[in-house]
């Protein structure tokens, strides 16, 4: 049924033009990942139990670990995805600009990502099956530079030049113009089988794409078809529209690839099984619309925005870089990349990076992330700081004899004599840089970080003891 043309342009053809009678097959859901859960060298695929090789933008739950497996994914308390069913993860390599002299600035993720999951069975019969618990995949090669045709790639691994007032079109690499709208990162996954399988020493031949990549039938090595993900993740590429230089596009993948053709992706399936089964079997909507699959529940759409995992390998990953994280670096090709290794990077896994403050000389007490509300404050008393730090804020609300201080978006500081309401906690997110020191965090827009005055022995009411 879709059996002519371009793979994916027909799928786009399905989700952008509405015109199209739409086959009973073509039932799919978006699922809205609302944010990145972390930007790390972290490959738990690929690299388990160690720094990975280079950086990737992941989204999903927070079970995701160096190491970890399907109970760790099932432990996540929220996921930056919105169904509240999935904990699974999903990450892809990130895109840098690079300048003319050679350094490099991350190009800013829009939002977070969409995966679609497609219902493409290939007969009316055949019963499309939900990933089994530990399953796990990576598509695409890390190390290819060329347009090499191996089975499906041009059609899996693609990006599209967003251009919302004029016409989007679809490359196999990096596109060589600007995109007004933005850089569409497009990964389609194998959906064939092999029945036996989580995983494999290369991490793809378990998997094999059906005949026709985005549908179509399975090979007899590979006969059990899962539901098709695909992925579709933007980079804001337009904000150095006016940075290019040496008539070329000047974007690069973060392994060192500035031809786009290792484009990768890798999934980890954190889904509670049986309502991933009952999805593919009863969610037969064409418009994608995932409120409209009754068997999801939903995170609160803050709880997804503000779900993180902090960081655990020091190194910097934001600002000018004058190299890629990791050993990185360029490789243009055509010939395939060589792994490099020993060139001074940060190899150990440290301890979680804290976004909050030790202020126990103090006798204050870190609390969490709190929620605010513009309309109604989560603590009564304010004062601006253009220097603020937390011990600042801290200082001065127990000077007007308060017990709880918060920072929020670097320069605002709150005071209260009450724990804020439990639905305002539990958030992550405060990663604003204090104003007046850049090692410390004061929140975000509508974040507070959250101190508290250790009780009774604080300095509030005395020196402690
Ligand atoms: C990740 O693993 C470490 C130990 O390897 C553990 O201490 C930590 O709690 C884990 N993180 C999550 C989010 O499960
Ligand atoms: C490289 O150029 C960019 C501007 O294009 C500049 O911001 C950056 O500081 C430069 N890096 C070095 C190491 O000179
Ligand atoms: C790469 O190969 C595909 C499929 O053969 C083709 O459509 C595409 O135009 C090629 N890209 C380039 C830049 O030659
Ligand atoms: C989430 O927070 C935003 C502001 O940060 C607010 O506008 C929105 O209403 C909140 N939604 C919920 C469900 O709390
Ligand atoms: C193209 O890439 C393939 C796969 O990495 C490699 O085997 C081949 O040698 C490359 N072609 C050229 C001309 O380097
Ligand atoms: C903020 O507070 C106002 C007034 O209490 C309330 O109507 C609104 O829903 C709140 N917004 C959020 C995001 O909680």
């Amino acid at each position: 049924m879709f059996g002519q043309g371009s793979l994916v342009s027909s799928f786009l053809a399905a989700v952008l033009a509405f015109t199209i009678l739409i086959p009973q097959a073509a039932a799919f859901w978006r699922l809205p990942c609302l944010n990145k859960l972390l930007v790390e060298r972290n490959d738990p695929i690929v690299s388990p139990g160690a720094v990975a090789g280079h950086l990737h933008t992941i989204m999903g739950g927070n079970g995701f670990n160096f190491t970890m497996d399907y109970q760790n994914s099932r432990a996540s308390t929220c996921s930056s995805c919105t169904v509240k069913q999935d904990l699974s993860n999903y990450w892809i390599p990130n895109v840098f600009y690079r300048a003319k002299n050679g350094s490099f600035f991350p190009v800013e993720q829009i939002g977070g990502a969409t995966i679609y999951y497609l219902q493409r069975a290939d007969t009316p019969e055949e019963k499309l099956k939900a990933f089994p618990p530990g399953f796990r995949m990576v598509a695409g090669d890390p190390w290819l530079r060329n347009n090499t045709s191996v089975s499906g790639r041009t059609d899996a691994f693609t990006y599209v030049c967003l251009d919302y007032s004029g016409r989007s079109n679809q490359y196999t690499e990096f596109p060589n113009r600007n995109c007004p709208s933005g850089l569409r990162v497009q990964i389609f996954f194998p959906s064939c089988w092999n029945g036996k399988d989580l995983d494999s020493p290369d991490h793809k031949s378990h998997m094999a794409y059906p005949t026709g990549i985005n549908f179509g039938k399975c090979p007899p090595t590979h006969p059990v078809k899962f539901i098709s993900i695909f992925y579709e993740i933007i980079f804001n590429t337009n904000a150095f529209k006016d940075q290019w230089y040496d008539n070329k596009q000047p974007f690069v993948l973060s392994n060192g690839d500035p031809t786009g053709y290792s484009l990768h992706g890798d999934f980890i399936n954190g889904w509670d099984i049986d309502v991933l089964q009952k999805a593919i079997d009863t969610c037969n909507s064409a418009s994608g619309v995932v409120e409209e699959c009754s068997v999801f529940k939903f995170f609160d759409q803050n709880q997804s925005q503000d779900c993180m995992v902090p960081p655990r390998v020091e190194e910097q990953t934001t600002g000018w870089l004058e190299k890629l994280p990791g050993c990185n670096p360029i490789q243009p090709g055509p010939e395939r990349a060589i792994k490099y290794t020993n060139c001074g990077a940060q190899e150990k896994i440290g301890a979680p990076k804290k976004y909050y403050t030790d202020v126990s000389t103090k006798n204050w007490e870190y609390v969490g992330c709190v929620m605010d509300n513009l309309t109604s404050r989560t603590f009564p008393e304010r004062e601006d700081f253009n220097d603020l730090t937390v011990e600042k804020c801290i200082d001065y609300c127990v000077s007007k004899g308060f017990e709880w201080a918060g920072m929020e978006y670097g320069r605002e500081c709150y005071c209260g004599k009450s724990a804020p309401p439990q639905d305002r906690m539990g958030y992550s997110r405060c990663t604003t840089p204090c104003a007046g020191n850049d090692n410390q965090y004061c929140g975000a827009a509508q974040r507070l970080s959250t101190y508290k005055a250790k009780g009774p022995n604080s300095n509030t009411f005395g020196t402690p003891k």
